[in-house]
């Protein structure tokens, strides 16, 4: 069995922020310190330039992202950490993907869609001011996560929907050239996560403009926390954790124990300001050391680039293999050996066994059959509630057919 491989990007269009800290970067390096499996973690920044075409701030969310997932205890030694843009199989691969990807797939991934509504419900034309960059996001990103074979990928909901899309493309790809080039992924969804309440109460994100970016100097962190919105309860009165902000930040942080007399504190009727200071001072314990050694690393942008290009050269050692075999399974091949090849390549089609997999719709259900190369039915089942899980089991049973 191959050891599991666990991947995520970042795209590098933003300041990070507590929100970001607390729901990406702490539990992936978390993750990427038990052992047992294969980190990927990358920075997305081909995927940038979608949502943002100031270089400047490319490059400047690049370097503070490097250097925040160093700060945190990143080992670049022990994962794979790297640019995107310094992988050029991915954009090769991006291509390869693009001409087996449907057009229909695209129009209905979110992003696209949600434009595309926008666009409409004031009257505009429905594409309107959408780049082919951000219709093909999601191929871009299916590439990303096949190239390196990735068994999972830890996102956000919002990214769940590009997860079945780049299984949905390698699948396809699998079908189209015969062969098993790509592993499919499953995304993992952080359910234990918290997601963290920013300054006006709603969920931290840059979109809504109430973050409170990672690393200010302690003074400033601790005048943007008080700036936290809370209601209006005086001093002495008993107050409701679970109905705070200030409490789920504090959470995010704190251990059990400390949880818990938080909790004492807030029914014994702690006043905001004090309960704002408590939040300073333990977020701050955990972030001082970390700032420190951010403020070192930012200090010398030469050794992350350095870092950086040693991960991508780690990682296009994985790469390029794969692509050497998908130039040749798709026929970008030497033109030396055609001779050979054709032979070879005769034989082998009248040699392989064709299963075909075909759904149809039964009474209220779905059912599907597997046909051999001579249409004869090998095997068939019904009763599935959708078409997409007819197909599952008609892989499934393909799978055990071509086994035996
Ligand atoms: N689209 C992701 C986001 O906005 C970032 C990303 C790019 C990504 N490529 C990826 C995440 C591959 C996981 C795997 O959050």
């Amino acid at each position: 069995m191959k050891q599991l491989r666990i991947l995520t990007g970042i795209t590098t269009s933003g300041t990070p922020h507590l929100g970001n800290y607390v729901g990406a970067i702490r539990p992936a390096i978390a993750a990427s310190l038990d052992g047992g499996a294969e980190s990927f973690y990358f920075l997305a920044d081909y995927h940038a330039l979608v949502k943002c075409d100031d270089p400047a701030r490319v490059q400047q969310s690049t370097l503070e992202i490097a250097a925040s997932w160093l700060a945190c205890g990143l080992d670049p030694e022990k994962v794979y950490f790297y640019r995107q843009s310094d992988i050029p199989e991915i954009p090769e691969l991006t291509w390869l993907l693009t001409c087996v990807t449907a057009k229909g797939l695209l129009n209905r991934a979110h992003a696209y869609k949600a434009a595309n509504d926008a666009n409409r419900a004031s009257g505009e034309d429905a594409d309107a001011g959408i780049s082919a960059g951000l219709y093909m996001y999601p191929v871009l990103m299916a590439a990303d996560i096949l190239v390196f074979n990735a068994h999972k990928v830890p996102v956000g909901r919002d990214q769940v929907q590009h997860i079945e899309m780049a299984r949905d493309i390698g699948q396809r790809f699998n079908h189209i050239y015969g062969g098993e080039y790509f592993t499919l992924p499953e995304a993992v969804i952080e359910d234990n996560v918290a997601t963290l309440p920013g300054l006006d109460g709603r969920k931290m994100s840059k979109s809504y403009n109430n973050t409170i970016p990672l690393w200010l100097p302690e003074k400033d962190l601790r005048k943007a926390l008080l700036g936290i919105v809370t209601n209006s309860q005086m001093p002495g009165e008993p107050k409701n954790p679970d109905d705070s902000n200030i409490f789920a930040i504090y959470q995010a942080f704190a251990s059990a124990d400390e949880t818990a007399a938080m909790r004492k504190a807030y029914a014994d009727g702690i006043g905001w300001g004090d309960a704002k200071q408590k939040l300073f001072e333990r977020i701050n314990v955990e972030l001082a050391p970390m700032r420190e050694r951010y403020e070192t690393l930012i200090s010398k942008p030469g050794d992350i680039e350095d870092a950086l290009l040693a991960g991508a050269r780690k990682a296009r050692a994985l790469a390029q293999p794969l692509l050497a075999r998908l130039r040749e399974a798709v026929g970008l091949r030497s033109l030396r050996d055609v001779a050979s090849r054709s032979v070879e390549a005769k034989s082998a089609r009248a040699e392989k066994p064709v299963l075909q997999p075909v759904v149809f719709r039964e009474n209220d259900a779905f059912a599907f059959k597997v046909l051999d190369a001579k249409k004869t039915v090998i095997a068939t089942k019904g009763g599935f509630i959708d078409p997409k899980a007819a197909m599952a089991a008609a892989r499934e049973a393909m799978e055990s057919l071509e086994a035996s």
